[in-house]
C-alpha cells in the first residue's frame, strides 16, 4: 500500500514535471531599479487627485494640502481610507511605494 502511493506518487511527478512551462511567475531583484514615482502616480492617483494633486475627484482630498507624514501617506496608500481604494497590489516592492510617497510629498512644495 505504501509503496503503491509511492509509485504513484512518483508518476505524478512525472507528469507534473513535464508539463510545459510553469504558471509561477517569479519577478527578479534588480538592485539598480529605480522607480519612476511620478509615473506611477500618474498612472494611478492622477485620475483622482489631478496631476497636482489638487483634483478632488470623488471627494479625493488636496495632497498639496497633505498634513500627513511620510509613513502615513503609505499606510492610507496600500489600505485606502473612505472613498480611497487600496493599493496594495499595485506596488513591485517597497521602492514603488516609497517613491510614490516621496512623490506626493513633493506636491506641497
Ligand atoms: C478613486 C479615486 C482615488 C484614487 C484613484 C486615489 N485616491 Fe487617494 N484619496 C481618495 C479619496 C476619496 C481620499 C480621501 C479619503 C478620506 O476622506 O478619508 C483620498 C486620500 C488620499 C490621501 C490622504 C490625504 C490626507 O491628507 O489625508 C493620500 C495620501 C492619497 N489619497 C494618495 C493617493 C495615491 C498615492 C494614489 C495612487 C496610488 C491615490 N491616492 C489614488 C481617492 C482616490
Amino acid at each position: 500500500m505504501v509503496l503503491r502511493s509511492l509509485f504513484l506518487g512518483v508518476i505524478v511527478f512525472f507528469i507534473t514535471s513535464c508539463s510545459g512551462p510553469t504558471i509561477e511567475k517569479r519577478v527578479e531583484y534588480d538592485a539598480n531599479y529605480v522607480p519612476d514615482g511620478e509615473l506611477l502616480f500618474m498612472n494611478n492617483c492622477a485620475s483622482c487627485h489631478g496631476i497636482d494633486g489638487k483634483l478632488g475627484v470623488s471627494g479625493a482630498l488636496d495632497l498639496s494640502q497633505s498634513t500627513l507624514t511620510k509613513k502615513e501617506v503609505s499606510t492610507v496608500i496600500l489600505k485606502g481610507r473612505e472613498g480611497m481604494p487600496p493599493f496594495d497590489y499595485l506596488f513591485k516592492d517597497d521602492r514603488e511605494l516609497d517613491a510614490v510617497a516621496e512623490h506626493i510629498l513633493s506636491l506641497r512644495k
